[in-house]
């Protein structure tokens, strides 16, 4: 069998690799503190856990509308539209498995091929797989490094905007910075986008994972709401990677659109796990305990990095990741390649964690060098443990 030509522009999720290493360490009878995937150890709340035991009970396990069921679309009008205030509907809704496929959806209903597509860089990297693989101009926009933080390079998305994009990807509580937009740098994105009369996607995966401050949605400004899509996930809040479940926020007919496309794709997302997002919502106390426990990992996290000699990290409100700067670690440890210093941090300490070059290619240029440290999946002992190993190499080299 021959492939078809077209995924020789198909990317992928290159972290997965960094997991391998991982495990093949493992496997070898190595330790491993594993700070390199986006995945939680912790368990779904028991009240979503009985809902979809209970729905399979009732027989729920057959097909239901492309769109998602009535009750779960009214469920997330009425939680998202409140969350945002911003009135929404449930035709607004379209279900889906999960948040990555409004990636997808959103590219295939609003780019024609040879459009140009706006994105970040550092990102999550199937943003510009789907641009790419659907024939689009991929426009990488360049974020800088602040005391608090990351900003994004806003003469840059200018620049990129004016040379005839069609669609801006915009990822506030961004993976994998772990920052967020200030108030004017949302409403600076905003006015590009009603400059260039750009369709935007507002990747609101980690809207509800913050610690301290409130989160804002693009779509909630003025005059966004028709020219903005929101993915929407329970991936995160409820600890339900693996159920597949979220939605893209729509104005009526991208709604339907995609709605079309569920149809031709996956008929419908599982009968049974959207009862389940319906109690979800309707109880959501367990997500509060998780936040806790991932505030608790990430002041862990950043403490101990704190104390590793040559990286710096600022202390984000949101998100999962911290991105330090390891450009005086790699120099202390005698490495001029960050994916050579990150095979030898798990081979001399067990500590394993994805680069910068995971998530987009580096712009020409860039001299610093950064790694992301993902806090969902450790423990805080391991944590502390994980990283006090990573500082010793360090220092000691
Ligand atoms: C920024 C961002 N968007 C979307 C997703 C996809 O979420 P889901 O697992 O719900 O498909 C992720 C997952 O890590 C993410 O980090």
């Amino acid at each position: 069998m021959t492939l078809a030509s077209r995924l020789e522009n198909l990317g992928t999720e290159t972290a997965f690799a960094v997991s391998l290493a991982a495990a093949e360490w493992t496997a070898r009878g190595n330790r491993v503190y594993p700070f390199h995937l986006g995945d939680m150890n912790l368990p779904t709340p028991d009240n979503v856990v009985d809902a979809m035991n209970k729905a399979i009970a009732d027989g729920r396990t057959g097909y239901c509308p492309a769109a998602g069921i009535p009750e779960l679309r009214a469920a997330l009008a009425a939680d998202i539209g409140d969350a945002r205030a911003m009135p929404l509907e449930p035709a607004n809704i379209v279900v889906q498995p999960g948040g990555k496929p409004v990636i997808t959806k959103f590219i295939q209903s609003l780019m024609n091929a040879g459009d140009g597509v706006l994105y970040p860089n550092p990102g999550y990297p199937i943003y510009e797989s789907q641009v790419e693989y659907f024939g689009g101009r991929p426009l990488p926009y360049r974020y800088h490094e602040t005391p608090t933080g990351f900003a994004i390079d806003l003469d840059h998305v200018r620049e990129l905007a004016a040379s005839g994009a069609r669609a801006l990807i915009y990822n506030n509580l961004q993976n994998p910075l772990g920052c967020e937009s200030t108030p004017q740098e949302m409403q600076a994105i905003a006015d590009i986008a009603a400059e260039h009369d750009l369709s935007v996607l507002s990747d609101e995966a980690y809207f509800e994972m913050r610690y301290s401050g409130e989160s804002t949605s693009i779509a909630s400004l003025p005059g966004m709401a028709d020219r903005t899509v929101i993915l929407y996930t329970f991936s995160k809040k409820f600890a339900m990677t693996g159920w597949r479940l979220g939605c893209a926020v729509a104005p009526v007919a991208v709604a339907e659109a995609i709605a079309k496309l569920n149809t031709n794709d996956e008929s419908c997302t599982t009968h049974f796990v959207q009862a389940a997002g319906v109690e979800a919502l309707r109880d959501p106390s367990g997500a509060a305990a998780l936040l806790a426990e991932l505030r608790r990992r990430r002041d862990a996290t950043v403490d101990a990095l704190a104390a590793v000699p040559g990286m710096r990290c600022a202390r984000p409100d949101a998100t999962f990741y911290v991105f330090p700067n390891a450009t005086e670690a790699m120099t202390m440890t005698g490495h001029t390649d960050v994916g050579e210093f990150a095979t030898a941090a798990l081979h001399e300490t067990g500590v394993s964690f994805c680069t910068r070059r995971h998530f987009g290619r580096p712009f020409d240029g860039e001299t610093e060098q950064y790694v992301r440290f993902a806090y969902s999946g450790i423990d805080v002992d391991d944590i502390t443990e994980g990283l006090g190993r990573l500082g010793e190499w360090i220092g000691s080299s």
